[in-house]
């Protein structure tokens, strides 16, 4: 599908957003392996966390959705049953990667691919540490899906220190460390997504200015009632929507406002753009509130490296979008890893800026620009990817004349409703 995107004028209105694609995801995993029935009020019914649910079927776990709730049917740590075909990630990391710590843990032989894109993506990051745990995995020559896992016993509780900041990493070996004898410990110097680690209720403590997460083997869990908060990487393009347009006024009601995530909210604040938080509480053990934008102007001049990149890694492409539309200079460094996403984005960013008539300078690990006054409305290329699609959508509506996002339907990986969403709040 080719979506064609005009100038808008202005957009308003209020709107939520979508489930959080991370906290979806873990709510399956977690359900499906707790003692009972698990409710999940505002599950993302997106392709990525169905592919985690899919393959949890495919193990023995029934779910079903009853009043727009999905109820997951856990039988406890080791109640999962030997698929009879491979599981399939479709395009998700999340499911490949978090799964995996599941899968080393299990009496029974196990496969997983994903698609076209996910078999190409690195899984080294867990295949070694789940390895270290006496985990019996094979993968291609190239450490990538499909992956097959071979039953290994009890696996061993280790201390591991992340050598690429990685919540993917880090929820993996946890899930895994519930198979584990003893202690098992995931050390991180940059602090990444935490949302694994307050679901199940696990310690976590500042020491030598490092994060450590630890988890028991053996422990039980028990099945509860998840509510999920609107995703905040789904906000984030209806915040620099509502940044870069004129007259526009967007609220986003319950929207995860969890620290480890909104580092995009604090970067667009020292741009200077006008966000408000309001009706800040916890729900679920997340912070949630809701954010008030408004038209604003913005100045860059910012170097964005170190440890605040796992904070806003997937964000990165919607805030090149907002840096196109201030004035100075823009850098993103230390951020390599984004080239092992959905698709090198890097390289898609820096495509689809120089489409529009912005000189970009592309490194390894990042990029630099300077903002141009001139830009062009472009035929930008989603490489199939959700978020870029979703981000040169958005940089569309503030220039002149018609562009096309290729292959548009690949929001539905973490928002379906995405364009029917911002035809909602778009004035002419
Ligand atoms: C995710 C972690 C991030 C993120 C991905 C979802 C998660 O990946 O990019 O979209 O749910 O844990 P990494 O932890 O590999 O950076």
């Amino acid at each position: 599908m080719i979506k064609i995107i005009s100038k808008a004028h202005s957009l308003r209105g209020e709107i939520t957003v979508p489930g959080d694609k991370s906290i979806s995801h873990r709510a399956v995993m977690i359900g499906g392996i707790s003692e009972g029935t698990t409710e999940i009020t505002g599950f993302l019914d997106a392709a990525d966390p169905i592919s985690t649910l899919s393959c949890y079927r495919a193990m023995g776990i029934d779910s079903e959705f009853v009043n727009g709730k999905l109820r997951i049917h856990g039988k406890g740590v080791n109640g999962l049953r030997q698929p009879a075909h491979i599981l399939d990630a479709g395009n998700s990391g999340t499911t490949m990667r978090l799964i995996s710590g599941i899968l080393a843990g299990q009496k029974f032989p196990s496969s997983i691919t994903g698609d076209q894109y996910l078999v190409k993506r690195p899984m080294k990051r867990i295949i070694e540490p789940l390895t270290k745990m006496g985990a019996k995995i094979s993968s291609t020559e190239k450490f990538t899906a499909p992956l097959s896992f071979s039953p290994a016993g009890k696996l061993s509780a280790i201390d591991y220190e992340l050598p690429i900041a990685s919540a993917q990493v880090k929820s993996a070996l946890l899930f895994a460390g519930l198979y584990a004898e003893g202690i098992t410990r995931v050390i991180e110097s940059e602090q990444s997504r935490d949302h694994t680690e307050r679901m199940l209720n696990l310690k976590s403590e500042t020491l030598n200015g490092k994060n450590v997460v630890s988890i028991e083997g053996g422990m039980k869990l028990t099945s509860r009632e998840f509510i999920v908060p609107g995703d905040p990487s789904s906000a984030a393009f209806f915040v620099v929507a509502g940044l870069i347009n004129d007259n526009s006024e967007i609220i986003i009601r319950n929207v995860g406002l969890n620290p480890t995530r909104t580092g995009y909210l604090n970067v667009l604040e020292q741009m200077g753009g006008k966000i408000r938080r309001e009706n800040e509480r916890t729900v679920s053990g997340e912070p949630i509130g809701d954010v008030v934008i408004k038209s604003s102007e913005l100045q860059t001049d910012l170097v964005l490296r170190g440890n605040i990149i796992p904070n806003i890694i997937d964000e990165i492409p919607i805030l090149s979008v907002a840096a196109v539309h201030a004035s100075g200079k823009f850098e993103v460094r230390d951020a390599h890893d984004l080239r092992n996403k959905e698709t090198d984005r890097i390289a898609a960013i820096c495509h689809n800026l120089r489409l529009m008539g912005v000189e970009v300078e592309e490194y390894d690990d990042g990029f630099a620009f300077e903002s141009k006054k001139k830009l062009f409305a472009s035929e930008f290329d989603s490489f199939d990817d959700h978020r870029i699609a979703m981000s040169f959508g958005i940089a569309s509506l503030v220039l002149d004349g018609e562009s096309k996002i290729e292959h548009a339907e690949c929001v539905n990986i973490s928002y379906p409703t995405f364009w029917e969403t911002l035809q909602g709040i778009f004035k002419n």
